[in-house]
């Protein structure tokens, strides 16, 4: 088997470097200034064309609405039960990390994990707002600062897509995962072959 090349490599992690700093510069924008535009669905809009349940909506901090950033419903299938554990994969703003919660009661726990440390902050807080609680950890989702077998359910929302190594983001999940855990995901596809300057321009591939 070949050996990887440094220089290669090399040149792999400065991209995945600028890549990262372009996606949380991104989407601290969305929390920050939910009322520009962007080139992607976002906040309430986006949230009721994937279906959210109104309810929710009308429940939620409208902070954590208008930042919301997924690109799908992971709360359609995660069938989350009283007393369970949920990690948020990417919680962003909150808004579905805020729904879990109450899905999984004061007898369960939910867990956000986000690499940027504002959104972070930003989930918490929402969080209180209702009267719930959200922990939220500052970490890669490529390392996801957990232990193994500690989570009953994985949610994700629009977070996956974004890694340099989704692979490994995988291999994490399951890692954190008890046996017979469950996840509910929804991220973004391709089912063609992006071309060399998609791939390497950071704010594409951040958005
Ligand atoms: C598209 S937003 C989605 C946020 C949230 N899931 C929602 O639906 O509103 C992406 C979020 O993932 C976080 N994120 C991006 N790359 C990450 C990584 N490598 N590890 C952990 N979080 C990451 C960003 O900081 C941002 O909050």
């Amino acid at each position: 088997m070949s050996q990887p090349n440094a220089a290669l490599m090399d040149a792999q992690a400065s991209l995945e470097a600028v890549i990262k700093g372009e996606v949380v510069r991104m989407y601290q924008e969305v929390a920050d200034k939910p009322d520009t535009e962007f080139h992607f669905y976002h906040g309430r809009e986006a949230a009721e064309m994937f279906g959210y349940d109104p309810g929710w909506l009308e429940r939620a901090p409208s902070g954590a609405v208008a930042s919301f950033a997924g690109v799908g419903n992971p709360h359609a299938r995660s069938a989350l039960q009283q007393g369970e554990v949920v990690l948020d994969l990417g919680s962003g703003a909150g808004l579905d990390g805020i729904i879990a919660s109450w899905q999984v009661g004061s007898a369960g726990r939910v867990i956000g994990v986000d690499l940027n440390p504002a959104m972070c902050l930003k989930a918490k807080a929402h969080a209180a707002a209702t009267g719930t609680t959200m922990e939220c950890h500052e970490g890669p989702m490529e390392e996801i600062p957990l232990t193994d077998a500690s989570v009953d359910v994985v949610i994700s929302n629009g977070v996956i897509n974004l890694s340099f190594r989704k692979r490994r983001v995988i291999e994490e999940m399951f890692r954190v995962l008890r046996p017979g855990g469950r996840y509910s995901i929804t991220d973004i596809v391709s089912a063609k072959q992006l071309s060399q300057s998609i791939v390497n321009d950071p704010k594409l591939w951040a958005s």
